[in-house]
């Protein structure tokens, strides 16, 4: 019998978790519909199953919005979407996860210091938008090219999109220092854990695994990441949103079985996969 082991971090991670329940909460107390702003996660059963279970429908932007009550994702937003939200009469729940808020609230004091401030992150991504709404001066930049045809202060700071890498955000700040015209370069370091540590315990199953199952919505850039990082130690890896999806050959001859998944994908979903591979391992 093959031996099942879960990634030592794997899964929904604290803000999504949060994000989770207090969409669920505000369905059962608050009268009227409720709409997420945007799915509320990358995760195509939890979306259908808010809306199945709790009437939770998804409004595409602010524009949009039909619910009485309309929760705010985890990534956040810009302050403006709040204030239209507020105008037209809505309640809002703001799911925002704490840390990105650490973000908001470090680009503004930078602003307010004087420094030019810089977002570490991928420009378009929600989270990164959000941020930007907050500092409305600042530049997302994730690569050291991006800096090349900017112009930079004398006063430099930097805050980080929580998803980004270390690694990532060391390049660009070397990068920043090696144009030779910044006198002073504040750095907060906003990235969070989850995603580092998700990847981390990711890997060092997948050294060891016959078979590695990646579990999470195939929309979503974190589960798929997990999903590249396991193949290159594992050549057994699959990625799958839902138990539905596995085949028994995966497993056959396999004697150690590695499950990891995303962020954005809850304990119930681990567990449901975990008992179909026990099922067709018993088969
Ligand atoms: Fe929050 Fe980190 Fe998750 S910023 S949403 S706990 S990945």
């Amino acid at each position: 019998m093959a031996t099942i082991i879960c990634a030592e971090h794997a899964g929904a991670c604290y803000g999504v978790e949060r994000a989770l329940r207090m969409v669920r909460e505000a369905a059962q107390s608050h009268e009227g519909s409720v709409q997420t702003l945007g799915p509320l996660i990358h995760n195509p059963q939890v979306v259908e199953e808010l809306e199945h279970n709790h009437g939770v429908t998804v409004a595409q932007d602010a524009d949009h919005v039909s619910g009485d009550t309309v929760v705010i994702r985890s990534h956040g937003v810009v302050p403006d979407v709040i204030q239209h939200l507020h105008d037209l009469d809505k309640d809002v729940v703001d799911a925002t996860c704490p840390y990105v808020k650490k973000v908001h609230a470090a680009a503004e004091r930078l602003v307010r210091e004087g420094y030019q401030v810089l977002v570490v992150g991928e420009a378009g991504h929600p989270e990164v938008e959000g941020i930007l709404g907050h500092a409305p001066s600042a530049v997302a930049v994730v690569n050291p090219d991006d800096l090349e045809h900017l112009s930079l202060s004398r006063k430099v700071g930097v805050v980080v999109q929580t998803t980004q890498s270390r690694t990532t955000l060391a390049s660009l700040v070397s990068a920043i220092l090696l144009k030779g015209s910044v006198d002073e370069l504040k750095v907060v370091d906003t990235i969070c854990e989850a995603t580092a540590e998700r990847q981390r315990a990711a890997a060092a199953l997948a050294q060891k695994a016959d078979v590695m199952i990646v579990i999470g919505g195939r929309n979503s850039a974190n589960t798929t990441r997990l999903a590249e990082i396991c193949a290159t130690y594992c050549n057994n890896t699959h990625h799958v949103e839902t138990a539905d999806e596995l085949a028994a050959d995966w497993f056959e001859n396999a004697e150690i079985i590695g499950i990891t998944a995303g962020a954005s994908t809850p304990a119930s979903q681990i567990a449901s996969v975990q008992t179909q591979i026990e099922q067709l391992c018993h088969d």
